[in-house]
């Protein structure tokens, strides 16, 4: 690709581009790409394979120079296939694709340990950790080692990412309705912790007095309209530069030797009025 035959153009495949976080970091991507002559295909795979992979064969039919996914409903043989330097985003593809990601297990360490210093006992952790390896599985794993550290018991309550809000909703309101001991929340997401929050006036349910509550992700956006919610920060715009410098060595030099797949990047608590 160096010689003389780039496009010029970068796909950048993405879950859901309704979600502040993965809105953020496109922006971030594309004015970094914007500054070096770039332009960005973006593809809002919508966690839907047939979608994904249509979009592959598009990226390949315009030729790009290369690609960052985050979205892996399609296994590595399919990006194999299409044979273009990718380099990837909280989800891992495989050891041969740099995969750039927050440090989730520590987030999920630092979130439960501010509601156990603030006085949580019964914490719940709600999300939906499943398949290993995944951002909400690491930020689980965190809630799981900091409760057991602390002698307490741990308690999930499922909520599917893949699930609509209302679903979200309901599923959070039985919880908080149900005669089960609870006094704090981390929520996998930023988004689930504003769901939940809805949950608990609707019901009469002080925070912080009755119950706390941390979510995950630190949007700009979510810090704007809702600057009362405890959170962990994800450095948003590092994430996006990285991405876009690592991709940038993987098209000058599309065979070099990985030494190093696994970027982490450190997280940061926000304490605030909802713990
Ligand atoms: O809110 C979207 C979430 O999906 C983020 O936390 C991101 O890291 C991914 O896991």
């Amino acid at each position: 690709s160096l010689q003389g035959k780039q496009t010029k153009m970068i796909g950048m495949i993405v879950p859901n581009i309704t979600n502040p976080f993965f809105a953020e970091l496109v922006a971030g991507v594309e004015q970094t790409l914007a500054d070096d002559g770039y332009r960005l295909l973006l593809c809002d795979a919508d966690r839907d394979s047939d979608k994904e992979h249509r979009y592959l064969q598009m990226l390949e039919a315009n030729q790009v120079d290369g690609i960052i996914t985050g979205s892996h409903n399609l296994g590595l043989e399919e990006y194999q296939r299409v044979g273009l330097p990718i380099v990837s985003f909280d989800r891992d593809l495989s050891d041969k694709v740099p995969i750039v990601t927050s440090d989730n297990y520590h987030g999920g360490c630092l979130a439960t340990q501010a509601l156990i210093d603030a006085g949580c006992q019964d914490i719940y952790f709600v999300g939906n950790p499943s398949k290993t390896g995944n951002p909400t599985t690491k930020r689980f794993l965190g809630y799981m080692d900091t409760m057991a550290s602390a002698g307490l018991p741990s308690h999930t309550a499922r909520s599917a990412f893949y699930e609509s809000p209302l679903a979200k909703s309901m599923a959070m309101r039985e919880l908080l309705q149900s005669d089960r001991k609870l006094d704090g929340v981390f929520c996998s997401d930023d988004l689930t912790a504003i769901l939940l929050l809805k949950q608990a006036q609707r019901l009469g349910i002080r925070v912080p007095e009755d119950l706390k509550v941390i979510g995950f992700d630190g949007t700009k956006l979510v810090q704007t309209y809702l600057p009362e919610l405890a959170t962990i920060v994800q450095p948003i715009g590092d994430l996006a530069a990285l991405l876009v410098k690592l991709l940038y060595e993987r098209i000058a030099d599309p065979d070099k030797h990985l030494d190093k797949n696994s970027y982490v990047m450190p997280v940061k608590l926000l304490r605030n009025q909802t713990i």
